[in-house]
Formats: C-alpha cells, sequence, structure tokens
C-alpha cells in the first residue's frame, strides 16, 4: 500500500476530501494517510484529521524549522507528499530529497497566476473561467510541471464567495484524481 503525507497550514478541506476517498471512494485501497503536517499549530485541519484518527505533526517554531522538517518527512519515507493549502515555501533541500514526490494544487492556471489569492484574481479579472492546476513541486513558486488542469465555470458568479465555492468544489474532486494517478506511476 502506497503512504502519502500531506501538508496543511488551514481549513483542510481538500485534505478531508482525500481522506473521505481514501475511506470511501476512489483512493480507497491506493493509499493509507500517515500523518497530516502543519506549520501552525492551530490549523483548523488538525482537528478534522484527528476525526479521522490520522495522526498530526506540528512543527511551528521558526529556529532550524526546514532541518526538523526534512527529518520528521525522511522519517516517514512516503511515497507522495500532497500540499494541501500549506502556506509556506520549501526549500530546495526538502524539494531535491524528495523528487517528483511532492505536489500541489493552486486554485488558479499557474501560468497566468502565481502565488496566494487565486480566487481573488479570477474574481477582479471578471474571468469567465478559472483553471485548477495541480502540480510537482519545484524550487520556484508555483512553478513546476503541471501534472493536470481543471476549467471551472465562473459565469454568472456574483461573488468572490461563490467563485470560492465553484473552484473549491473541483478541487475536492480533482485532486483525489490526480493524486490516484500520479500513485498508480509509482512502482
Ligand atoms: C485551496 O484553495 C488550495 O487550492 C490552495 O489553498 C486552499 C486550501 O484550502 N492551495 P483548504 O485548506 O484545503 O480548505
Amino acid at each position: 500500500m502506497k503512504k502519502i503525507v500531506i501538508m496543511i497550514s488551514g481549513r483542510g478541506s481538500n485534505l478531508v476530501a482525500i481522506a473521505e476517498n481514501v475511506n470511501n471512494g476512489i483512493l480507497q485501497g491506493e493509499c493509507i494517510i500517515q500523518a497530516v503536517f502543519s506549520n501552525k499549530r492551530n490549523a483548523a485541519g488538525l482537528q478534522k484529521a484527528e476525526q479521522f484518527g490520522i495522526p498530526t505533526h506540528v512543527i511551528s517554531k521558526t529556529g532550524n524549522y526546514n532541518f526538523h522538517l526534512l527529518d520528521w518527512l525522511r522519517s516517514k519515507n512516503p511515497d507522495l507528499i500532497i500540499l494541501a493549502g500549506y502556506m509556506k515555501i520549501l526549500p530546495a533541500e526538502i524539494v531535491r530529497a524528495f523528487p517528483q514526490k511532492i505536489i500541489n494544487i493552486h486554485p488558479a492556471d499557474t501560468k497566468e497566476h502565481q502565488g496566494l489569492n487565486g480566487y481573488k484574481w479570477a474574481w477582479e479579472k471578471k474571468l469567465a473561467e478559472t483553471k485548477i492546476t495541480v502540480h510537482f513541486v519545484d524550487e520556484g513558486l508555483d512553478s513546476g510541471k503541471i501534472i493536470g488542469q481543471r476549467v471551472v465555470d465562473l459565469r454568472g458568479a456574483e461573488s468572490l464567495a461563490e467563485i470560492e465555492k465553484r473552484g473549491l468544489q473541483v478541487e475536492h474532486e480533482f485532486y483525489s484524481e490526480c493524486i490516484k494517478m500520479i500513485l498508480e506511476r509509482i512502482d
């Protein structure tokens, strides 16, 4: 059975969607979630992980943060590291330690918009559609090789909240589909 680690910083709605798919959906029998990591002790997603019975791990102090994180990730030896709302940039030493094994979901087309507030960007630009992007993590900001993209129809959306709602609905299905595809490629 493949092993995955999920990294979060906040709400954890993607984490919940993945955990549901592992328990009862398209990821059932594909992988186990070894642990959920957060850099924020008060991340709401941590409690959600606990409700699923998933072990959690937090490193919140800043001194030697990346050293401890790398050490912990190595101890888990996961097949795939899944960033789901993890709001820190991973340093080169961690990216290099897990080549092609770290993936991220971005709420916009990474070729058009990098960094924070992908839905706000789509709202302000009045886009008719946006693209959720799942990509490998490299040493840059949202610059890694694209694994897949899925269009979100934004026509008729009357608020940023509506855009977020439509986008997250797509994220929650699409991320697990991409995870399944990547896991099937790993021997
Ligand atoms: C999502 O919109 C994801 O695309 C972005 O951060 C948000 C995390 O939301 N990277 P959640 O914590 O999974 O609810």
